[in-house]
């Protein structure tokens, strides 16, 4: 029997030696001190061993059990140790490394305007309808009152993509839209990129507009007035003046054009309003009565009147930038900067 123990404890000893990491370590708890290991069965032995040599025996075995186990615990903490350190090694974090900047995403300038603008029209009412930008030259000029040869046409220069398909040369078509498929009373407006053949400091070939109609019963030149007076008080501030001067378009008639006093000097003159005080933002009139006749509505029971404007000269003067495609080069340096 004490052979056998010493026996044991001489192979723990050697096998103790080789033990490279926990599994190894693990399986070695089980082959001696576990439930089936080596010691457990050879106490079971005691039994058979005589009264005198029991107390020895016993002894022994604690001994060599202890011996083992706390083998053990030295060796699981030295392992333990070890893991840690690797892990620690393999997930250092350099932390006067510099961070990562996460910029917040922002809108376009150009957007920007565009939600104050329809902000403001939604609270005076006005429902949102967007239209195709390839659209019909019969949207786009035909049903406005702007016939194939029209002088007219001159004014807006098209990208043509066939004789009969154009890109919008402004948002006015879906104006023709809505009155063709709609019964008055109507309120609209309608945001979005249009296109004409135009490119330096103040024109873009792509650039965008909004157009506002009102049909309805009864609606003259002084609901224009009032209404276009609150909008543009809202945007640029309540001691806005607004004038109109006349102008020509042919789905307006009377036409205008409508500026307001200069919201950087309020009408002193400034470099802005090239020292006039005043600033024009926008085209509108009473819509033509043909085009109504040409939308199918009764142009002896209704009347109306549309507006349109640019957002990009207008996001232009609201921050002062001096080139229309700085707001297309999508330079993030100068985006950061615009209000
Ligand atoms: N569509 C015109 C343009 O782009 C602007 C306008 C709209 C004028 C509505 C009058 C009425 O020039």
């Amino acid at each position: 029997m004490k052979e056998k123990i010493l026996q044991i404890k001489n192979d723990a000893e050697r096998e103790l030696l080789d033990i490279k990491n926990l599994d190894e370590l693990n399986y070695f708890r089980i082959k001696y001190v576990g439930k089936n290991g080596a010691l457990t069965e050879i106490m079971k032995g005691m039994r058979e061993v005589s009264k005198e040599e029991r107390p020895a025996i016993g002894s022994l075995i604690n001994d060599v059990k202890t011996y083992i186990e706390n083998n053990i615990q030295k060796l699981e903490l030295l392992f333990k140790d070890q893991e840690l350190n690797k892990k620690l090694l393999n997930e250092k974090i350099d932390i006067t490394e510099p961070g990562i900047n996460n910029d917040l995403g922002l809108f376009h300038p150009i957007q920007k305007t565009f939600n104050k603008l329809i902000d403001a029209c939604v609270e005076m009412g006005f429902e949102v309808v967007c239209g195709p930008e390839v659209e019909l030259d019969k949207y786009n000029f035909e049903m406005l009152n702007v016939p194939k040869d029209h002088p007219a046409r001159d004014m807006q220069d098209t990208f043509y993509i066939t004789e009969d398909i154009v890109l919008r040369t402004h948002t006015s078509p879906v104006q023709a839209r809505v009155m063709e498929s709609r019964k008055p009373p109507i309120k609209i407006i309608s945001p979005g990129r249009t296109y004409r053949v135009d490119n330096d400091a103040t024109h873009s070939p792509v650039f965008h507009q909004i157009e506002g109609l009102v049909i309805d019963k009864n609606i003259s030149l002084l609901d224009l007035k009032m209404m276009l007076s609150k909008l543009l008080q809202i945007l640029f501030g309540d001691e806005t003046k607004i004038r109109f001067r006349p102008s020509y378009f042919p789905f307006t008639e009377p036409s205008v054009e409508v500026d307001i006093s200069c919201p950087n000097c309020k009408g002193e003159g400034c470099s802005l309003c090239k020292r006039t005080g005043w600033m024009e933002v926008m085209g509108a009139g009473i819509v033509n009565p043909k085009v109504l006749e040409n939308c199918g509505i009764d142009s002896n029971i209704y009347s109306g009147f549309a507006f349109g404007q640019g957002i990009d000269r207008l996001t232009m003067v609201m921050n002062k930038i001096p080139d229309m495609r700085m707001l297309f080069e999508n330079d993030i340096r100068f985006l950061d900067q615009v209000k």
